[in-house]
């Protein structure tokens, strides 16, 4: 499987690319950065650990598009991030550029790839990036609420002991608006699992507080979903929501024809929530 990152050089897509390959989850990745002489560095660094991890997957970087050809997947990292105090709505109108760019050069050297959208506000730009791309709505999609999902899954463990194989997730944008799903067989008290809920909502924040930005968590989402491409899974991702027509979080199947969203019953009070977040990122969409 070949996955080309366009941002690749950046700290999300470097750090993916490492897990990738690490996980043995590709054969060949391509780092493609308007920062062409980094993307060459990371492509170069990561070569040089594969002897220690017994692998020959081929890693390049550069900035020519044509390196994206034959790729199964390509994902897009590209774009300004969040500097602390801002929301990740905040990047729309500087991002939203750079996607339907980033699309446009993918489309004319390869059309056959699935389009995978990290880049924030990701369920802004993965609409637009499934509008300049022209592809089927199945073929993009977002990372989303996978990585607010697997944050909210590692704290419930570290914070209340609840075990990963319990069922929880976030839905919705990924963002302010984003709302929990529990679905647990034992009894926890409400307030106790929302606390750590708000937690994790604020979560990243609290990273690009402290180190500037977030890239360990994104990468071992990105690398689920890329796993799931390969073998087939189930996981919250941004995924086109039919009756929106808009892309949000929310339960998916991932397979390598795509990402198609599944039934999910949610409760009245989910509902309510899930509308509140179409409703936010339409009006991001519109003002874009
Ligand atoms: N084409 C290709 N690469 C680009 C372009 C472009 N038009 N514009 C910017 N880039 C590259 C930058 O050169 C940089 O290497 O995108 C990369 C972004 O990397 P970082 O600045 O390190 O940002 P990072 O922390 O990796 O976050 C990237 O992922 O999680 C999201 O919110 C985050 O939107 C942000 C994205």
């Amino acid at each position: 499987m070949k996955v080309s990152i366009i941002g690749g050089a950046g700290r999300v897509g470097s750090t993916a690319a490492y897990t990738l390959v690490n996980l043995g989850l590709v054969d060949e990745i391509y780092l493609l950065d308007i920062a062409k002489e980094r993307a060459a560095g990371e492509a170069l660094d990561i070569t040089h650990s594969l002897s220690g991890m017994n692998s020959d997957v081929v890693v390049e970087g550069g900035d020519d598009y044509a390196g994206v050809r034959g790729s199964d997947v390509v994902m897009i990292t590209a774009g300004v991030p969040r500097k602390p105090g801002m929301s990740r709505l905040d990047l729309r109108h500087k991002n939203v550029g750079i996607i339907r760019d980033v699309v446009r050069n993918v489309i004319a050297e390869c059309k056959d790839a699935l389009l995978f959208v990290v880049s924030n506000p990701v369920d802004v730009l993965t609409y637009h990036a499934w509008q300049e791309s022209g592809l089927d709505e199945e073929r993009v999609f977002g990372l989303g609420t996978l990585l607010d999902t697997l944050r909210l899954k590692s704290m419930l463990k570290k914070r209340l002991g609840i075990g990963y194989e319990e069922e929880a997730y976030i839905f919705g944008e990924h963002g302010d608006s984003m709302l929990p799903v529990f679905r647990l067989r034992g009894n926890h008290p409400r307030e106790e699992l929302m606390r750590v809920f708000d937690e994790v909502r604020e979560g990243a924040a609290k990273v690009i507080e402290t180190k500037g930005a977030t890239w360990f968590a994104p990468a071992v989402a990105i690398a689920k979903v890329i796993e799931a491409v390969r073998q087939g899974g189930v996981y919250p991702v941004s995924t086109f929501i039919e009756e929106h027509q808009l892309y949000l979080g929310h339960l998916a199947e991932i397979s390598r024809n795509g990402v198609r969203s599944v039934d999910f019953e949610l409760t009245e009070e989910e509902a309510r929530l899930f509308q509140r977040s179409v409703e936010t990122v339409r009006s991001a969409i519109e003002d874009v």
